[in-house]
């Protein structure tokens, strides 16, 4: 029978034995699966073990200090790159989402080819990839596991792609992913963080991307997802998050009219993301939620609930 304990203490022993004192680099996304495989590398090999957290500056509002404290909390060796600049500096100009897509991606390799090159003597590159990844090999772009796979679109490969790959999840789905990590004693908030786009907020926001619109974007985000924290909602749906639409309605405000931007939120059920529901959230909620967004955020005044589900829809608007 599978524990997680037992495959903890397994794992730990098989990658002392292959990696004895050699050094490994690893990039941490914030998500579930980079994390617990960060975790099972450090019970191994200790500082060993060099991780690397790109800020893209898509990530959710405080996302990036928020998780990078937490994993240094954790013990891991790890550094904070913020590249923000460099991703909205590639994004600038682009609309079309999978040339959107490809510039996070290429960026993405960059940065983490320039970070892993710093690092003196690494033979390894550890990987969060779990089963589902291996049996359909997803095209996702722009997330640490994601973007290895997408390496032939880039010119040349990466001096990192030369490493030899430790990939400790291969054979684990969601849930044991999930079950080895509490095994460790690993957060359970953030075992149980819905999943998000390698792309990030870029994905969310329709149409080009400036640093504004990810502002606005991400505060309106926080007052959903903070929302649905407070509610008790937020483990009740497998993933949640809000569009900035490309487009101005007009609203009242005391005796103004104004012209402003138009949010849209999205809460599915899904086990594996082929197929997804939308979830019928409270109208209480909804009505709490639309007030705050359009009382705290400045350039919103009009809140719509997505209620497509997948298929024909997907979950993300892009
Ligand atoms: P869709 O929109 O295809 O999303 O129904 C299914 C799941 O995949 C995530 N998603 C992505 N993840 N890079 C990623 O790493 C991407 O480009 C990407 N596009 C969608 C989406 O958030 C959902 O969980």
């Amino acid at each position: 029978d599978w524990t997680p304990n037992a495959f903890v203490e397994e794992t730990v022993e098989e990658l002392q034995a292959k990696l004895g004192n050699d050094k490994v680099v690893l990039g941490l996304s914030g998500g579930v699966d980079s994390s617990v495989a960060a975790m099972l590398l450090h019970k191994a090999i200790g500082k060993n073990l060099y991780c690397i957290f790109v800020n893209n500056g898509l990530l959710r509002k405080n996302e990036f200090t928020d998780v990078l404290e937490q994993y240094k909390g954790m013990g891991l060796n790890v550094k904070g790159v913020d590249a923000s600049a460099r991703f909205l500096d590639a994004l600038a100009g682009k609309s079309d989402p999978e040339d959107k897509r490809k510039a996070i991606g290429r960026v993405f390799i960059e940065v983490f080819d320039d970070e892993a090159n710093q690092l003196k003597d690494v033979k390894w590159l550890a990987q969060g990839t779990i089963y589902p990844d291996v049996i359909e090999s997803v095209s996702a772009t722009g997330g640490p596991s994601a973007t290895i796979k997408s390496h032939h679109n880039v010119g040349g490969l990466p001096d990192f792609m030369k490493l030899k790959i430790v990939e400790p999840l291969r054979a684990l789905f969601k849930d044991e992913v999930r079950r080895v990590g509490a095994s460790m004693d690993m957060d359970a908030t953030l075992l149980g963080r819905h999943p998000f786009p390698g792309p990030g907020l870029a994905i969310r926001i329709l149409g080009d991307i400036t640093a504004e619109k990810v502002r606005i974007l991400q505060e309106v985000d926080a007052v959903f997802i903070n929302g649905l924290r407070d509610w008790g909602l937020y483990d009740k749906v497998w993933q949640a998050g809000a569009i900035l639409l490309p487009v101005n309605s007009v609203g009242v405000m005391g005796d103004e009219r104004t012209y402003e931007k138009c949010v849209a939120l999205r809460a599915v059920e899904s086990t594996d993301g082929m197929t997804a529901d939308w979830v019928n959230l409270p109208y209480e909620f909804l009505q709490k939620t639309s007030n705050d967004i359009i009382n705290k955020v400045k350039g919103v005044n009009r809140v719509v609930y997505d209620i497509s589900s997948k298929p024909p829809a997907t979950i993300e608007w892009e």
